[in-house]
């Protein structure tokens, strides 16, 4: 895929009209309170650059998955109100998408002025890429600006659509994400360490397979690693297990052979009778690639030893790329390995991505983030960038 694509500072954008999609898909508590502004904080740099050059900004994003239907608990107003208190700006909101209050409004943004859009997925035509939804968006603006990373894995009207009828360029976010991870994959600082965690196998198939081509080591963590310790003869008590995955993990240990990745599976877990916050927590060791926990326990972290044989790897490494956690890290007993890789990886001199979703959540929660390198705003966009699969939001940009 092509990576070289135009960007904000190609555009003469002064008293032009700009659409720009960001991915303003935050966290919220009950009350519609922002618990997490940072990708509203990472869309700051392209919103202030055409401000500056006295664009008219017309923003646009999903909230949510409202499926279609106008819903206010999906209302991108709390994202507006945050966006003029961080741009010490007024941020207009638009009653709707394409209707006439966005029109009205877009219409009468002056150079420098920013008005945002409500939920583009208030329209089921978004997800579906609908032409015409696709056009009504573009008739409001002169050229197209995609700095939504997080929803760049999304073929949808304002991600991709809206690229058919406007010169369409990428903002700094996007920028900065390709530029970091795709440096990262194409010419890392070896050693070259993946550690790849969460609960499912499935979910990884094609980073797995991906990696194995470009790492020297994968460090596998979290419920995924029961699925591969079973699939080499392991016993793994009660732990979750895909078993219609255990081929799969067989054949990813033999193609780590293959190709002399080190594969590394925990050698110890700390585990529990039920999955609770409050269960007893023990520790079985595990001996060669067979593990010892015992029947009705369920693995649900890594145990100490695998913390300090996965830390001395991380700390040896040139590039370390991160996704999923490596236990149940949202109850504290069992978030200690979680914990110690994200303390390894910020005590490690090398280039450290965290790619988003659990991960990122981990890092920041744990207090690590200004450590690493590079936190991704993009979970599921992340995984499959470091898939090496072509993201929509990103292929339909203009290239250089
Ligand atoms: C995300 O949070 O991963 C992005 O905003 C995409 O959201 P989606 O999974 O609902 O498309």
């Amino acid at each position: 895929m092509n990576y070289n694509k135009m960007t904000v500072d190609d555009l003469a954008a002064k008293g032009r009209r700009v659409l720009v999609r960001c991915d303003f898909n935050v966290p919220q508590d009950d009350s519609g309170n922002i618990t997490d502004d940072k990708r509203i904080r990472e869309s700051l740099p392209t919103i202030r650059a055409l401000i500056e050059q006295g664009a008219r900004v017309i923003l646009c994003s999903h909230l949510g998955r409202p499926k279609g239907e106008f819903n206010m608990k999906y209302s991108l107003a709390p994202v507006a109100k945050r966006l003029s208190e961080l741009l010490e700006k007024e941020v207009v909101l638009a009653g709707d998408v394409i209707g006439e209050d966005a029109k009205a409004k877009t219409a009468a943004l002056k150079d420098g002025e920013v008005c945002l859009l409500e939920n583009v997925r208030f329209h089921a035509e978004e997800e579906k890429n609908d032409s015409d939804f696709a056009k009504s968006l573009a008739l409001m603006a002169d050229f197209y600006v995609n700095d939504a990373f997080g929803t760049a894995h999304r073929a949808h009207a304002s991600t991709a659509g809206v690229a058919n009828f406007l010169p369409a360029v990428c903002g700094y976010l996007i920028k900065k994400e390709i530029d970091i991870m795709g440096r990262a994959l194409s010419d890392p600082k070896r050693p070259f360490v993946a550690i790849l965690g969460g609960s499912k196998v499935s979910d990884k198939i094609g980073v797995i397979n991906h990696l194995l081509d470009l790492v020297d080591i994968i460090i596998i963590g979290g419920a995924m690693a029961y699925t591969f310790l079973k699939s080499w003869g392991g016993n793994i008590g009660a732990s979750r297990c895909e078993d219609d995955r255990l081929e799969y993990a067989r054949e990813m240990i033999i193609k780590a052979k293959e190709k002399k990745v080190n594969l590394l599976l925990p050698i110890d877990h700390v585990c529990a009778r039920a999955f609770s916050p409050d269960a007893e927590a023990v520790t079985f060791t595990s001996v060669s690639t067979c593990t010892g926990i015992e029947d009705g326990w369920m693995g649900l972290d890594i145990g100490p030893l695998t913390r300090t044989l996965y830390d001395k790897h991380i700390k040896d490494a040139g590039t370390v790329v991160w996704n999923g956690p490596m236990g149940v890290f949202e109850f504290d007993r069992f978030a200690e390995g979680t914990r110690a890789v994200a303390l390894s990886l910020a005590e490690s001199g090398a280039v450290t991505i965290i790619g988003g979703g659990d991960s990122a959540a981990a890092v920041e929660q744990l207090g690590f983030a200004d450590r690493m390198s590079h936190i991704s705003t993009g979970g599921g966009a992340s995984l499959e960038f470091l898939e090496g699969l072509e993201l929509p939001g990103i292929a339909c940009l203009n290239d250089k």
